[in-house]
């Protein structure tokens, strides 16, 4: 039998990480955070002190380096030949300015995306990002937009202590030209400014019922 996949794409800061580690949990599936994958690589650009935004430096590294992905105690674990960033690494200021120069190169997207579909194969599972409805896992009935507005979202930032110039990393997220953030034509948009974590989780899952999950 193959397996289902649950996308669940959105801007920075929208709840889409809360309501897809939720649901997994609900659901008894397997939760993949595909940004901490991009993050990781972008870990490993600053800690070797190199310029995210010098390509051809970013390739070669991508091809010198073992890159791992493991999902262990429902998180998902990036290895940079053997070494694993911690999430407080992953989420660094310095992760957040940079992040967006690295996802935009192709060679990175598609060596990851490579990895995203390889999950598939453990099981069911709900899978969140910027463009899993789209490029990950395109033929997917499940999918999810969750948004919230500017506002909202750069106060849930801020409440978290996190320096994260969430609209202009949305911006970039937005404008590149592979795999930008968009949203599905065949997704559920929910806009989560003005509701409760639980409310999102009834709305999706009753939008799963009535995909016949
Ligand atoms: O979900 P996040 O904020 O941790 O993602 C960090 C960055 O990774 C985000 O700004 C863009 C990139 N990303 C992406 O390009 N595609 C994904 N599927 C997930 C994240």
């Amino acid at each position: 039998m193959a397996y289902r996949a649950i996308a669940i794409d959105g801007p920075a800061a929208s709840g889409k990480s809360t309501v897809a580690r939720r649901l997994a949990e609900q659901l008894g599936l397997t939760m993949v955070n595909s940004g901490a994958m991009y993050r990781a690589v972008t870990w490993e650009v600053l800690r070797r002190e190199m310029d995210p935004g010098d390509t051809p430096e970013v390739l070669k590294l991508l091809r010198q380096v073992r890159w791992g992905c493991v999902i262990r105690d429902g998180a998902t674990i990036m290895s940079v030949d053997g070494v694993e960033p911690a999430m407080s690494e992953l989420k660094s200021d310095a992760v957040n300015a940079s992040v967006s120069l690295i996802a935009r190169i192709p060679e990175v997207r598609t060596l990851l995306v490579e990895k995203q579909r390889e999950f598939l194969e453990l099981g069911d599972l709900v899978m969140e990002g910027r463009d899993i409805g789209t490029v990950v896992f395109p033929s997917t009935p499940f999918k999810f937009y969750i948004t919230a507005s500017e506002e909202v979202r750069a106060a849930r930032r801020a409440a978290e202590g996190a320096a994260d110039a969430v609209s202009e990393r949305d911006k970039q997220d937005s404008e590149r030209k592979v795999a930008p953030l968009k949203v599905a034509d065949d997704a559920v948009v929910i806009d989560t400014s003005e509701l409760s974590i639980e409310q999102v989780l009834e709305q999706v899952k009753s939008k799963l019922n009535e995909l016949g999950w």
